[in-house]
């Protein structure tokens, strides 16, 4: 190193030396893993999806790019159906394999032909057929005389049957001293950190760590990637910039427009976070983030680098989450897994999660992770987003005024092609290297990429796009295992995702419409180290769950609009509200000798009535008095009656002293609400009369679709009935004359309930959760009582739709 300096006296060109000797240096250790001879690919799940549409060409083009290391090959696909069954399956797959635009279509068919020569499929089921496999190479190998240089399983099945295929493997198919042996392996690895460890534990048991590739295919994304060259080519200007004093905050985004019909069985298990965040964005994270290697090419280096930023992650705790499902998420899980309507998934399809490094270079730095199923767009980036330390007076066009970012853009989107860009107002950035090349003209000028113009930024983007997969094949038989998610990184990622996973278990999603309609449910507000959504919207989490439910039915509990909520399927939902009303009857008789309750009309409470009275039998009704909150100017035998209803429903079946019934006096002096005759001036005095402190002890209330609540409808305020308890009003609907209690009234309860039921509510759900504070439009949101509680209570059709 001192020699260099002295010969350069330039750190930088030191830096740009090194880089250049590096690949000469790990050369000789690839060497020894390379010397020329054969090496068997065996594709477990053949001719499934994955090998179909990737693997396959990926070995294709290594092939390719190897014919003339002096390497040869043979290819196995294997898999559990008969040879006679899937080998045709597997030729139509080679016949369409594609070359790279540098090889001519006659030259392409005739490696395409020598390809299929070395190419079978072998069913691989049971022991034998492993030790049948091996023996057959070792065959190939003498009748050829050629000498083995290694063998490559990729475990394209699904992740329960890796410790079996594995055991198989060692015990059956490792190669002879000399060469090597390389098992790769697919996502899932494992479900939390402890079945992670399970997992590691099983297969530690019969293969090395140096002999698994645990695959994310993220690292083979170019953009991804090249993150550590770029870094590491720009380090003169990223050096001072990189850090808690100039980064703003990075945002690791992954959207996707697709939904997960057809592997919902998986998916439901997993949800995004395990899917997306836990895997792909972490990765990504850790190479923005970790202190450079001083080679790249040293996987050791590199590897340490990485785990020691997971040990510098701090601890996510709940409010540094927020998670979303989408609206058909429900009915999807349903029809796919053949659940019955009572079945509910709380699992996320959207999640964003705000992570932070405990280092002092990143302190307080925040990290944004987040994706999700059906968003507006697909599209996949990194954001180093700068802090803006410029104050315009003037030019607000002038281009430093403009954002200062870097990103990572890995595919999709406005751009359309993988790039890393570099806002002009930074620096001009060094290719990252000689695959990579500027882009200076734009197709489409007009494109924006996160807030700026395209011509805004220094765009450079891989010469050729390559396939993540081709890519990571490439490297494994490179053996460059720094592509490859080690033991030990997997082990500390779980170690830091699973504490969050517990803790949302119990947690609701947000329901968000997919596609463009999520319009701003989504967006996320950072406050200090925690984040939320920026618009309040249902969120229900069991942290305080009853779990006493006598009928076992699943009832959840938690917040919307700041008061607590319950919800359930409509049976239990209505019997948790029973139950409710006993036990504050029940207290209420103990403390008072009286139960003071008001019902309003509706269809809604009818399913409640009807539970009361079929299951309830022990409710003190003898010490109930039975209120109105409010009625219809119709004589009180009348159909519309909401007395009426109560009376059919639930009065005539319970035993119930009349004397404790309270009608509104809508008929006096045989005509319906008429001021003079006082109607609410005698209900008011009756309740003073009756009620302690006018305080009811439990009053129900429905919402409509219009907001109202009781008979108080849309434009009405607080202020409108000053002290009264009770007043005349009008609904836009017939009968249009009315009786209701008054806010007054209402918040002077001690509890109070609010119940909505059934799909058609869901749209006034969904509006009240959006709501801030307090509206004449949603009149219900001015039910705020004074001393009481207030407990939305909704089934849900009405919060889930
Ligand atoms: C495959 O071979 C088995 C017996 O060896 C036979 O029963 C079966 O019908 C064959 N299947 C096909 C698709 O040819
Ligand atoms: C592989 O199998 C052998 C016995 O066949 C066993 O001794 C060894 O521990 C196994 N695991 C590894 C990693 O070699
Ligand atoms: C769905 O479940 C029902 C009841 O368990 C069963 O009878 C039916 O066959 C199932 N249908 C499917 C397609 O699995
Ligand atoms: C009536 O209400 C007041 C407070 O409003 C309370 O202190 C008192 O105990 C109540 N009386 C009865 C009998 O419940």
């Amino acid at each position: 190193m001192g020699f260099w300096k002295f010969l350069t006296g330039s750190m930088e060109l030191s830096l740009l030396l090194l880089l250049v000797l590096a690949p000469l240096c790990a050369l000789t250790a690839q060497d020894r893993a390379h010397k020329p001879g054969h090496v068997s690919v065996v594709i477990l799940g053949g001719t499934g999806d994955l090998a179909r549409k990737y693997l396959w060409q990926g070995f294709f083009e290594l092939y390719i790019n190897q014919i003339n290391s002096g390497h040869s090959f043979s290819f196995y696909g294997g898999g559990l159906s008969p040879v006679n069954k899937s080998t045709p399956i597997l030729f139509e797959v080679i016949k369409a394999l594609k070359c790279s635009k540098d090889v001519s279509q006659e030259r392409c068919a005739i490696l395409r032909e020598q390809f299929l020569r070395i190419s079978k499929y072998k069913q691989l089921k049971t022991l034998e057929e492993y030790k049948d496999l091996s023996k057959s190479i070792e065959k190939q190998l003498k009748q050829e005389g050629m000498k083995e240089a290694g063998r490559l399983f990729y475990l394209s099945v699904p992740a329960f049957a890796y410790a079996e295929i594995a055991d198989r493997i060692n015990s059956s198919c490792r190669p002879p001293n000399g060469a090597w042996l390389r098992v790769v392996l697919e996502k899932p690895f494992g479900h939390d950190f402890k079945s992670a460890q399970v997992l590691a534990t099983q297969l530690g048991s019969s293969l090395k760590d140096e002999e698994m590739y645990r695959i994310d295919h993220y690292l083979g994304k170019q953009v991804v990637a090249n993150i550590l060259q770029f870094r590491m080519q720009n380090k003169k200007h990223l050096d001072p910039l990189w850090n808690k004093h100039f980064i703003e905050r990075v945002e690791i985004v992954l959207k996707e427009t697709l939904d997960v019909k057809g592997r919902i069985a998986f998916y439901d298990e997993y949800g995004v976070i395990r899917d997306v965040l836990q895997n792909h964005l972490t990765e990504v994270l850790t190479l923005l983030t970790m202190k450079l290697p001083r080679d790249l090419s040293d996987s050791q280096e590199v590897l340490t680098n990485k785990l020691h930023i997971f040990t510098s992650l701090l601890p996510l705790s709940r409010n540094q989450a927020v998670t979303g499902q989408y609206q058909n998420y429900q009915q999807e899980v349903r029809e796919e897994l053949n659940k019955t309507t009572g079945f509910v998934t709380a699992t996320p399809t959207f999640a964003a999660v705000l992570a932070h490094i405990d280092e002092t270079r990143y302190e307080d730095m925040p990290i944004l992770m987040m994706s999700g199923k059906q968003l507006d767009e697909r599209v996949g980036y990194a954001r180093v987003l700068f802090k803006d330390n410029v104050f315009c007076l003037q030019n607000q066009n002038s281009v430093h005024c403009k954002p200062k970012q870097i990103i990572f853009y890995f595919g999709h989107g406005s751009l359309n092609y993988p790039a890393i860009l570099v806002s002009k107002n930074l620096f001009k950035p060094d290719v990252v290297d000689s695959e990579w090349k500027e882009v200076t003209e734009h197709k489409d000028k007009d494109v924006t990429v996160l807030g700026l113009p395209i011509s805004d930024y220094y765009v450079q983007t891989p010469i050729l796009e390559k396939e993540a997969y081709t890519e990571l094949i490439s490297h494994i038989f490179a053996g460059r295992r720094n592509s490859f998610v080690s033991t030990e990184n997997l082990l500390a990622s779980w170690d830091f995702w699973s504490p969050l996973l517990t803790s949302i278990t119990d947690t609701f999603p947000r329901i968000y419409p997919g596609g463009a309609d999520n319009k701003d449910m989504l967006d996320i507000f950072l406050k200090g180290r925690d984040l939320s959504y920026v618009n309040e919207v249902v969120i229900i989490s069991q942290d305080h769950m009853s779990g006493q439910n006598p009928n076992n039915f699943q009832v959840m509990q938690g917040k919307f609009r700041n008061d607590e909520m319950v919800s359930g399927w409509t049976e239990g939902l209505i019997e948790k509200l029973a139950s409710d009303i006993e036990e504050a009857a029940e207290k209420a008789i103990l403390e008072s000798g009286v139960f003071h309750l008001a019902l309003s009309g509706g269809a809604s409470p009818l399913a409640l009535f009807h539970r009361l009275v079929l299951h309830h039998f022990a409710f003190p009704w003898g010490g109930t008095h039975i209120w109105m909150v409010d009625e219809r100017c119709v004589p009180l035998n009348d159909m519309e009656s909401n007395f009426r209803s109560l009376h059919d429903h639930l009065l005539q079946h319970v035993k119930i002293p009349y004397y404790n019934l309270h009608p509104m006096p809508v008929q006096l002096n045989q005509r319906l609400c008429v001021e003079d005759d006082r109607g609410t001036w005698l209900y008011q005095e009756e309740i003073r009369k009756f009620v302690n402190a006018s305080s009811f002890h439990f009053v129900l209330l429905g919402v409509g679709f219009d907001g109202h609540t009781a008979s108080l409808f849309p434009g009405v305020k607080p202020e409108d009935h000053g002290e009264s308890l009770v007043v005349f009003t009008e609904s836009p609907s017939k009968p249009h004359q009315r009786m209701s209690l008054t806010f007054n009234a209402l918040n002077r309860a001690q509890k109070v309930a609010i119940l909505m039921l059934g799909k058609y509510k869901h749209e006034a759900v969904t509006q009240l959760s959006r709501v801030k504070g307090e509206t004449s439009q949603w009149p219900v949101t001015w039910v705020k009582p004074d001393g009481g509680s207030l407990v939305w209570y909704m089934d849900y059709e009405a919060l889930l739709g």
